[in-house]
């Protein structure tokens, strides 16, 4: 035992002595605990002698850096085909964002949606799924200069490797996606009940959210407006109202942001007492693109009016697009929003998954960091 605590020691005293700069971090000590959360009981699909399954339950991957000199944990949430994997080391083998926010003293819940990864599937319980394919991921994510779906995608520089299948990062990453619930709104049911309880357990954190869980991050904000003590979303799904950029343009997020009903001010009883109005200078037709706001006075987003938000939005990826569409209904409703475009800050190149990309970590110490340091004191 003494030994053992020796080791331990001594490993945590060789990793305090590398500076914890972001292109120099080396991991950190850090306990790992995980544990399940959500789930219910349901009779076994097919069957009726009482004998039972687990669903809803989601996967939480606990983190605890030896030295926790933060105050409030961060909630990562991963998007659309992905898993709690994003978060962790990249797919060529670097230091993902939970090394670096251990490093910083921070101790991290990473969730896998539920219906994906770790979190039990249940046929005949939970609804239909779908894959990402190799070209949707080379496209909209990981090679989008190749293809030029949107004008600032011939910006792209940071993904490691070439972005497309044969590549082994490529195929690293392309192997961590996932199938993942085709509908927005049962994941949004179903991840509201699973991690609302989580935060009932947890208490407050900080919540960081990519794409498609850009939506729960309303949700959750909505529901424990308490223990949500910031919101970081990077690349939130959007815009409002209306998918936009690549066809079908169908009507999605009938709530505003959100396939779930949230709260605002003065109340609505449907989802159509949100009267809206086309902004023309954010709807550009070339980029199939359609912004909506609320008709003025515009209803508050009544329970997220105390959480300060920041949207991060890169340079190269089609959330360049509408990202300032999605934060303009944010602030029209009462959110009080921070809008960071990564190249404003001097950090270029970036598509989507700009957490894996070459320059992650800066983006993580850069803005996110130095969001956390500026909004939780
Ligand atoms: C319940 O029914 C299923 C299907 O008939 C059967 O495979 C299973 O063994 C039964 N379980 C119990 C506890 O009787
Ligand atoms: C990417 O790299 C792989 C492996 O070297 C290669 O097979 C593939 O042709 C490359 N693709 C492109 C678009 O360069
Ligand atoms: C817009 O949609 C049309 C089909 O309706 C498609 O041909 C075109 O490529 C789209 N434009 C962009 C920029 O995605």
């Amino acid at each position: 035992m003494f030994l053992f605590l020796r080791v331990l020691t001594s490993i945590f005293l060789i990793s305090s002595i590398y500076p914890c700069v972001s292109s120099e971090i080396q991991g950190t000590l850090h306990r790992r605990n995980y544990f399940y959360v959500g789930e219910e009981y349901v009779n076994t699909p097919g069957t009726n002698n009482g004998s039972k399954i687990a669903a809803g339950q989601i996967y939480v991957e606990h983190l605890v850096p030896a030295d926790v000199t933060q105050s409030l944990p961060i909630l990562m949430i991963h998007g659309h085909g992905m898993t709690g994997t994003n978060f962790l080391n990249t797919p060529d083998g670097r230091l993902g964002w939970a090394d670096y926010f251990l490093s910083q003293g921070f101790e991290i819940y990473i969730v896998d949606q539920p219906s994906r990864g770790r979190s039990a599937w249940q046929m005949g319980v939970d609804g239909e799924q779908s894959d990402f394919d190799t070209t949707y991921i080379s496209s909209h994510f990981t090679a989008v200069q190749l293809f030029n779906l949107w004008p600032e995608a011939a910006l792209h520089t940071q993904w490691p490797g070439n972005g497309t299948a044969g590549d082994p990062i490529f195929d690293n990453f392309y192997a961590s996606t996932m199938p993942s619930l085709v509908s927005d709104e049962e994941s949004s049911i179903k991840l509201k009940a699973a991690v609302g309880k989580l935060l009932d357990d947890i208490g407050a954190v900080i919540l960081l959210t990519h794409s498609q869980s850009g939506q729960f991050g309303w949700i959750l904000g909505d529901f424990r407006p308490s223990l949500i003590k910031t919101i970081i979303a990077l690349e939130p799904i959007g815009p409002p109202f209306i998918n936009a950029v690549f066809p079908p343009l169908t009507p999605a997020r009938p709530y505003g942001l959100t396939e779930i009903p949230v709260a605002y001010s003065p109340p609505i009883t449907s989802a159509a007492d949100l009267q809206t109005e086309v902004v023309p200078s954010l709807t550009d037709a070339s980029l199939n693109t359609t912004c909506f706001r609320q008709v003025s006075p515009a209803r508050q987003m009544i329970n997220l009016v105390g959480i300060p938000t920041i949207v991060v939005t890169s340079q190269a990826s089609y959330h360049t697009i509408y990202d300032e569409c999605t934060v303009e209904y944010l602030k029209q409703a009462g959110v009080p929003v921070t809008h960071v475009k990564l190249q404003d800050v001097g950090i270029e190149g970036n598509a989507h998954m700009m957490f894996m990309e070459k320059n992650g970590l800066e983006i993580a110490e850069k803005v996110v960091l130095d969001w956390i340091q500026k909004t939780i004191v």
